[in-house]
């Protein structure tokens, strides 16, 4: 397997083929995931509640978002990878300015980063854009942002009235011109994800709890293998249970998102 690059992903894209994404947080289990043939591993600021222990995401520092990133890459250098690695930035690490953006990124970047995740959408298209023009590819993020939870009042779908749905509709268009070359899409009517995902040739739609309709879809790997304290998000599958081990699990996953028959429409209400 050649090394996942931006042309290739577009190139998957393009064909229709689902692009697989799980979170990464440590060297093993990144390199376990790689084998396991997952296309892109995301260092998500989620490591904050499964690494952490924090209420949320909001108290995750860059630091500790580079300490991960610059782990997950040893990992994955260890083992001639092939695996996209994006990392997050976490809050208000990019929320001063492009130029506050362009410092938090570079410091991902230098620790092994492929490309950089930021959340929300309309005051951030004008960062994706000095970013992606100074060489860092983008991942934009809509829909439920984990980051902005206590001004979303909480986990839940968003973009299911008529201006919410046009809202995040008008944001993902900016974005994708703004050279976001992935855009995440968290808990939005499966409906609403696949009509955004026909309108973003150049912007890869990737879906967690936003059905099926979506690029390719992403899990965090802990929710995947029922190692959590509380309960799992619905749209969570446990690939443990029917696989047995670890390797075994991510490539369940992977052959699950490839053939379409993950996210299937029960784990799906909305
Ligand atoms: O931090 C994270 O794990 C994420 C994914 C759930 C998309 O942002
Ligand atoms: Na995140």
């Amino acid at each position: 397997r050649k090394p996942i690059s931006l042309p290739r992903l577009a190139q998957l894209h393009a064909s229709g083929e689902k692009i697989t994404m799980l979170t990464a947080y440590d060297a093993t289990f990144a390199a376990v995931a790689d084998a396991a043939g997952v296309e892109c591993l995301l260092v998500g600021d989620s490591l904050g509640m499964v690494c952490q222990g924090l209420p949320s995401t909001v108290g995750v520092s860059l630091e500790a978002m580079r300490y991960h990133t610059e782990s997950v890459s040893r990992g994955l250098h260890k083992v001639q990878a092939t695996a996209w690695l994006i990392a997050d930035l976490p809050f208000g690490s990019y929320h001063q300015s492009p130029e506050q953006a362009l410092h938090s990124a570079t410091a991902l970047m230098q620790a092994g980063a492929h490309m950089v995740k930021l959340e929300g959408g309309g005051w951030t298209a004008p960062t994706v854009r000095f970013l992606v023009e100074r060489g860092i590819p983008v991942c934009a993020h809509l829909g439920l942002t984990p980051q902005t939870v206590h001004a979303l009042g909480g986990y839940r779908v968003q973009g299911r009235d008529d201006a919410g749905a046009e809202q995040l509709r008008r944001h993902a268009l900016e974005l994708q011109d703004a050279g976001a070359a992935m855009l995440v899409l968290e808990m939005v009517p499966a409906a609403l994800s696949a009509s955004l995902t026909a309108e973003l040739p150049r912007c890869a739609t990737i879906g967690i709890g936003a059905g099926r309709g979506t690029a390719g879809q992403v899990l965090v790997l802990h929710d995947m293998l029922g190692v959590n304290l509380g309960k799992n998000p619905k749209f969570v599958r446990n690939f443990m249970q029917e696989a047995g081990s670890v390797r075994g699990a991510i490539e369940a996953y992977v052959r699950a998102v490839k053939d379409g028959s993950f996210p299937d429409d029960a784990l799906h209400a909305w």
